[in-house]
């Protein structure tokens, strides 16, 4: 073979060898998607696992509560042998063995639904209250800004108290004058809201708010329409009604976890005594009954002075007269007397107020609560 041929036929191979290099690339790149759609669906095999919170340790157990309230004792797998009660940790589904600890945020959204404010409310803004401030100054304030006075002494101040009465009649007004009185932070919780709001998260949201009382501290717990949570016609039937308890039976071990000399104290609130869980006022929790009535003659005085201290009254104004006229009334009634009065004077073009308007606005308010009343019974019975 002559060296030409010989190159030519080189030449030849040459051109004929496939360029592997570009297949070797492609097969790296097919076998990385197999790994990661093996992966993917390893992923998609996976049972989910379940969060859950810690109760209790238990030698090498520990009890655990999943968020539907069950508890359970479990395993703890070696990975998380270090959790503590309190912690939120992911449980395998089908024997709920522990198998990390996972970072909870702390306040699961606390600060977004609840609000803590401190009150500028004083003494002087309520009228008519003289014991019952009196009364709220022994067990809440005195506690709050002397408890070394209680310790030398070698008596338990109440852990809180419970106002009730007819609507408004000044029960709000007395706690957040106290708030204000001992520069404590107010945190207000409705009971009702708890109950229609936060279904499914009412007991933790209950925890939650006695947390943020601490760390705030010292803290008023203001818990409106008690009796929403506590009342003894809740029957424990439906989910509903046992979501209600549970929220319930956590007020009551928050209430009873701490000590009557924490600066935390509480302050709950109910027009309905009559059906409330004699569980809230039971000795070392609510176990101060304050009674909050419609004012009384001199109390009505004081109020309408409270209400009427801005506004410009015509000097013949008899202010007996009206006070009078509003007997029976709550103190945010003789409030909305004022107001209107005041859109009476408005209303004839007058900055200053007469006799008449008070008058007119007494019948308004009388007509506007028996429309309300009305429209209650139509709506309750
Ligand atoms: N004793 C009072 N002195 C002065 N103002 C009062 C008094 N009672 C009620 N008011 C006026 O009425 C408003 C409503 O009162 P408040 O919210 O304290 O009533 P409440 O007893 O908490 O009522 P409810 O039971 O309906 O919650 C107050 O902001 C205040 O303006
Ligand atoms: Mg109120």
């Amino acid at each position: 073979m002559s060296e030409q041929t010989k190159e030519k036929i080189d030449n030849l191979i040459y051109s004929y060898s496939p360029d592997v290099s570009g297949l070797v690339e492609e097969n790296k790149f097919l076998r990385e998607t197999l790994e990661n759609l093996k992966k993917e669906l390893d992923r998609f095999k996976k049972t989910p696992l379940l969060l859950c919170e810690i109760k209790e340790l238990l030698e090498d157990k520990a009890i655990v509560r999943l968020q539907n309230g069950n508890e359970f004792l479990v395993e703890i797998s070696a990975e998380a042998k270090e959790v503590k009660p309190g912690d939120t940790v992911l449980a395998e589904q089908k024997n709920l063995t522990i198998i990390k600890k996972v970072k909870a945020t702390k306040h699961f959204n606390v600060e977004k639904f609840v609000i803590v404010e401190k009150p500028k409310t004083k003494w002087e803004d309520i009228g008519g209250l003289e014991a019952q401030e009196q009364e709220i100054k022994e067990v809440i304030e005195l506690p709050l800004l002397k408890p070394e006075l209680f310790k030398k002494v070698g008596i338990q101040p109440p852990k809180g108290i419970l106002l009730h009465g007819p609507p408004g009649t000044g029960k709000t007004l007395l706690a957040k004058a106290v708030a204000a009185s001992t520069k404590s932070s107010f945190i207000e919780i409705v009971g009702s809201e708890l109950v229609q709001k936060f279904i499914g998260e009412g007991a933790k949201l209950v925890k939650e708010v006695f947390d943020l009382a601490r760390e705030n501290a010292p803290s008023i717990i203001f818990i409106d329409e008690i009796d929403a949570l506590a009342s003894v016609r809740i029957e424990v039937g439906t989910s509903g009604e046992r979501e209600v308890q549970r929220t319930f039976m956590q007020l009551l071990a928050e209430i009873d976890g701490f000590k009557n000399l924490d600066n935390v104290k509480i302050i709950g609130c109910t027009n309905r005594k009559d059906i409330l869980d004699p569980a809230v006022t039971r000795p070392g929790r609510l176990d101060r009954l304050i009674f909050v009535d419609n004012p009384n003659d001199e109390g009505r005085k004081q109020i309408l002075e409270i209400h009427t201290k801005n506004m410009t009254l015509d000097k013949k104004i008899n202010k007996e007269h009206i006070v009078k006229k509003t007997k029976g009334m709550s103190g945010a009634e003789i409030k909305s007397v004022c107001t209107e009065a005041g859109y009476f004077a408005i209303r004839h073009n007058r900055t200053r107020i007469l006799v008449n308007d008070f008058e007119k606005a007494v019948e308004k308010v009388i007509i506007q609560r028996d429309i309300e009343t009305t429209e209650h019974k139509a709506m309750f019975g």
